[in-house]
């Protein structure tokens, strides 16, 4: 275990770490610091406030910009009512030097009081025991980090003004997927036959070639070998090597053949597949458009996209402890034009509480061209 200390505003929180966690902090704090734009900032860390967290996360987010050569002032939650007039780390005032600085401010009564009027990055650190209030702060956070485990956090959202290539997301899914991989089944296991009678609605014919795009510890793996037969093709793709040591171990990889690979990049020719099964996988996507049209590209014309998950919308949101929104990528009214414009023809809706099942046939002359709506 390796105790971490922080000075400051931290001190009050300790984290006893492993190494791993360690590192996991690093990545954490150092992705975020990344995103955080150049020049003159007001950045804002909220949520768990209980834990105190915010204060550990503010601050090593500044030091990591201080290492990074980008000028820093933190400010402490104390300094709020004295709007910036005793700062953590230096006496100046907010005005003093704003070229290039960062400012880092994290509790409530900074979130109530933005030098300058407004936050230009916000963090949020998200625990699902929070408040229903903190809950409904979900929509607003430029960067959601989840800290439900203190000593694991990980991105789960970055606006995409700051997401760049979106390269973080890999790392960001390993690390909530892997500690998740060997309970998966045991928390989910009693889905099973909704999965099977979701692949019977796909309608495969015998000796199709079919893709499991993000299929976890390969639940659906069965039931597509069953539908496509032994001279089928299935392949289960997921990005997260966890997951696929979990299907190997379920014996499930004798279903399919299995590949560690994004599904955003898939190592599949245009076309080489019927159909494409994706079970939880579209909405975590940070660019669902883009993620539509991968399976797009590589779905023959008329081939088949479900989309699936083992519960419905409603029910899913309600085990989230929030309510379902209105303008969520998978509500009907929003998924239509999603998948019209990356190649998709939706042909049925289905999302009653016991499961979401959205069936999609691949438009016939679609080239990519359209691909340029965002999903989020
Ligand atoms: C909610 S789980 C669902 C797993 C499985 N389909 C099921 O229904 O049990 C989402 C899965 O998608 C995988 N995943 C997330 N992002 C991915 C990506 N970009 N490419 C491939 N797999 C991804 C995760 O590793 C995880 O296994």
């Amino acid at each position: 275990m390796v105790p971490v200390a922080d000075g400051g505003a931290a001190a009050a929180v300790e984290l006893e770490m492993t190494s791993e966690q360690v590192g996991r902090w690093k990545t954490v704090v150092g992705t975020v610091a990344g995103m955080v734009p150049p020049g003159a900032v007001r950045v804002l860390v909220h949520g768990a406030d209980g834990e105190g967290l915010p204060a550990v996360f503010a601050d090593r987010l500044a030091a990591h910009l201080r290492a990074d050569g980008h000028p820093c002032r933190r400010l402490a939650d104390a300094s709020a009512t004295d709007a910036g007039a005793s700062e953590a780390d230096g006496d100046a005032t907010l005005d003093e030097g704003a070229a290039d600085l960062a400012v880092l401010a994290d509790g409530p009564r900074w979130r109530a009081a933005p030098p300058g009027g407004e936050w230009d990055v916000v963090v949020w650190l998200r625990t699902r025991s929070a408040g229903r209030d903190d809950r409904d702060d979900e929509r607003g956070p430029d960067v959601v980090v989840d800290v439900d485990d203190p000593a694991w956090p990980v991105i789960r959202h970055v606006a995409s003004r700051l997401a760049g290539d979106g390269s973080w997301h890999v790392s960001e899914s390993q690390a909530f997927f892997a500690v998740r991989a060997a309970t998966w089944d045991t928390k989910f296991g009693d889905d099973l036959p909704a999965y099977a009678a979701a692949v019977r609605e796909i309608g495969l014919r015998a000796g199709a070639v079919v893709l499991d795009a993000g299929c976890g510890t390969g639940r659906a793996l069965p039931a597509l070998r069953d539908a496509v037969g032994p001279a089928g093709t299935v392949i289960g793709l997921d990005v997260t090597s966890q997951m696929l040591v979990t299907t190997r171990q379920r014996g499930r990889a004798t279903h399919a053949a299995l590949v560690l690979a994004d599904a955003r990049r898939l190592p599949i020719a245009a076309g080489a597949v019927d159909a494409v099964f994706a079970a939880g996988l579209v909405h975590h996507l940070p660019d669902m458009s883009a993620g539509l049209a991968e399976l797009a590209r590589v779905s023959r014309p008329g081939g088949t996209l479900a989309i699936f998950h083992p519960s419905g919308r409603t029910a899913l949101a309600a085990r989230h402890g929030r309510a379902l929104r209105p303008d969520e990528p998978l509500a009907a009214s929003r998924l239509e034009p999603l998948l019209a414009a990356t190649g998709w023809r939706l042909d049925s809706y289905d999302d009653p509480a016991h499961r979401f099942l959205a069936l999609a046939t691949r438009q016939e002359r679609w080239h990519g061209a359209q691909a340029q709506v965002t999903g989020r």
